[in-house]
């Protein structure tokens, strides 16, 4: 979602502001804007519609030269990207402006009176409504300006980050959230920067604290930090040091970030399972489970919930942990649980699973689930993120930054750490037998040199991508465990390339797709060895007679679907339970090279965000 940076120090706050909105424009991309205080004592706020890049050519070489300073980059809720939908947005006095992060529910309601007092709006944002508001508050009240802050605040219906500027202020920065994530960086020389995460921030700083909800924080020049809650407590801030590190925010030489986490994998698996897969004495550990034994030992049912690529990989570990630890899982959307009055019980063990930690949904979710008395397991990649705060116990995935809107590395890391924790619990339970489970921990320990073999061979992958480059459908079927893989590579497909991609089942293909199969339909089969390869195969000889185009993954040395079908990619035979780690690799590389020819922006695709903190 919308990406926030703030500065306030000696230093020209302008540069920092659009190196920070540059690392930030994964998040939102649709429009960009800084407000600085210049030394005039001028309010200057720019904004421009498309990229930051369109920002920077607007201002030229005019620059902004004061040292206290607000940036942005948004992904369009309230009103279409617009130069004047862009925030930040201005008071109707022009004298303090808004940057924001989230949905402002009573918007409409804040308008309405907003309007009947005078107010001119100018905007369709809910943010204009906000910085209006705010102005309206301190005007009327004649408070100081944190406290007109948290007296509006409490009107205030929704979720939000935001940072407040004040013309009258140019000592003081303002900056609060609610359901949404703020991280304040405190520099050496009384210097604040704040970030909607830390990646603008890690630059200049690694020592942050992360705004609570309902939180309220005052920055001033000398270098004060005072926190507030909205409803008049006092916080200690709590400074933590984070430990990323700026070259993993860079492309390295890759095109791409997308490309250059796909190359990853071989290191995000291995330094995910690190530590946790100990080859020589034969055991794995789990800390997150074992230090809540007495709950996991009793649980009557796994509950996963996650969204997008995450919800996939949950769909992965419902076959790992029904196969290997035997506890019935159900998988969910969080965005549905949450609003259908599920059942949960204090027997259930939930799982959110979340590359940002941050997803709206998912978070709101486990809420629900820990009011019902669930114990909740967070699988997390984001080191403070705010899932990662609110779960009972969690393993972090330690994939890096993901930079890339479509999850790559993210999705291999979080399958190898519930992998690892079903191996853990079917070990401790007695359901998984030692060869099985020696056989697994070697293989595991195996997946990250395999994934570099699949990488170091995906050439051919290229020029396939060429032969579905044009189709605006494909299909990807798969059984058992390459099932949630299919439906993973549909989703990239869509999200990078813009083609309407379906991932199902294979053999449920005759209930509907195979409608759809005509010569100008490719379709993307995963047929690896496995106790289903025989009935995958004879999906592709559905295939296969109503002419659709086949690419087939198999397993190396494969004979009887390379006979079938149009185009092969192998991989190195696994234990099935661990191949989703290396057929996704092809799919991941297929999406790639097929947006790249349709030349669309592979790391930014149009309409998504990295981290979807509204609902
Ligand atoms: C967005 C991203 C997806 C991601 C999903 C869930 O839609 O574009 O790549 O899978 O959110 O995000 P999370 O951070 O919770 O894994």
């Amino acid at each position: 979602m919308c990406g926030i940076v703030g500065y306030l120090g000696p230093k020209p706050a302008y540069p920092i502001l659009i190196d920070g909105l540059k690392r930030l424009e994964y998040r939102g991309y649709d429009s960009a804007g800084v407000a600085t205080l210049e030394t005039d004592g001028e309010l200057r706020i720019e904004k421009k519609q498309g990229k930051v890049a369109n920002l920077e050519s607007h201002i030229g070489a005019n620059l902004p030269q004061g040292t206290v300073g607000i940036g942005h980059t948004r992904w369009a809720t309230h009103g279409p990207p617009s130069d004047v939908n862009a925030h930040p947005h201005a008071g109707g006095k022009g004298r303090i402006a808004v940057i924001h992060n989230g949905i402002i529910e009573n918007y409409e309601a804040l308008r309405g009176l907003l309007t009947h007092r005078g107010h001119d709006l100018v905007s369709e944002t809910d943010t204009e409504v906000l910085a209006h508001f705010i102005e309206e508050v301190q005007t009327s009240t004649g408070l100081d300006l944190p406290d007109a802050v948290r007296t509006a605040l409490k009107e205030v219906i929704g979720a939000y980050a935001l940072v407040v500027l004040d013309q009258t202020q140019p000592d003081r920065l303002i900056a609060a959230r609610k359901s949404s994530p703020l991280v304040i960086g405190v520099g050496q020389d009384n210097e604040f920067f704040v970030g909607s995460d830390a990646t603008p921030i890690v630059a200049h700083t690694k020592n942050v604290v992360y705004l609570e909800d309902e939180e309220v924080a005052t920055m001033t020049r000398s270098g004060e930090l005072t926190i507030r809650t909205i409803s008049d407590a006092a916080v200690t801030p709590a400074i933590q040091a984070i430990e990323l590190e700026i070259a993993s925010l860079e492309k390295a030489g890759y095109d791409h970030f997308m490309l250059k986490e796909i190359f990853e994998q071989p290191k995000s698996i291995r330094d995910s399972i690190r530590g946790r897969v100990r080859l020589q004495s034969g055991e794995v550990h789990m800390s997150g489970i074992d230090d809540h034994w007495d709950v996991w030992s009793k649980a009557q049912r796994i509950l996963i919930l996650g969204c997008g690529t995450s919800w996939h990989a949950g769909l992965v570990a419902e076959y790992l942990f029904e196969g290997l630890a035997r506890i019935p899982v159900e998988v969910e959307y969080a965005s549905e649980f949450r609003y259908r009055n599920p059942i949960v019980r204090n027997s259930d063990v939930v799982i959110a699973i979340s590359q940002s930690g941050e997803t709206a949904d998912t978070l709101a979710a486990i809420r629900l689930a820990k009011e019902h008395g669930a114990h909740v397991f967070g699988v997390c990649n984001v080191v403070g993120s705010s899932i990662a705060r609110e779960t009972h116990a969690g393993a972090y995935t330690h994939a890096g930054p993901e930079i890339g809107v479509a999850s790559t590395k993210a999705f291999t890391a979080q399958v190898a750490v519930l992998t690892v924790m079903a191996m853990h619990l079917g070990k401790r339970l007695g359901t998984l037998d030692d060869a099985t489970f020696m056989r697994l921990m070697t293989g595991l320990d195996n997946i990250p040199g395999l994934v570099q073999k699949v990488l170091n061979n995906a050439a051919p992958v290229e020029h396939i991508a060429e032969k579905f480059a044009r189709a605006e459908n494909a299909l990807y079927l798969g059984r058992g465990f390459q099932f949630p893989v299919a439906l993973e590579g549909a989703l990239k497909l869509k999200e990078i390339s813009y083609i309407h991609a379906e991932g199902y089942p294979a053999a449920e293909m005759k209930h509907g797709p195979i409608a759809l199969i005509d010569e100008a339909m490719p379709v993307v089969f995963i047929a690896t060895q496995d106790e289903v390869y025989e009935k995958v195969v004879s999906n592709i000889q559905e295939v296969k007679a109503r002419g659709g185009q086949i690419l087939a993954v198999v397993t190396e040395g494969d004979t009887k679907v390379r006979s079938l079908v149009d185009h092969v990619v192998e991989i190195p035979k696994v234990h099935n339970a661990l191949a989703p780690l290396l057929t996704v690799v092809p799919m991941q590389l297929l999406s790639y090279h097929i947006a790249l020819m349709r030349g669309c922006n592979v790391d930014q695709p149009r309409n998504l965000a990295k981290s979807v903190t509204v609902e």
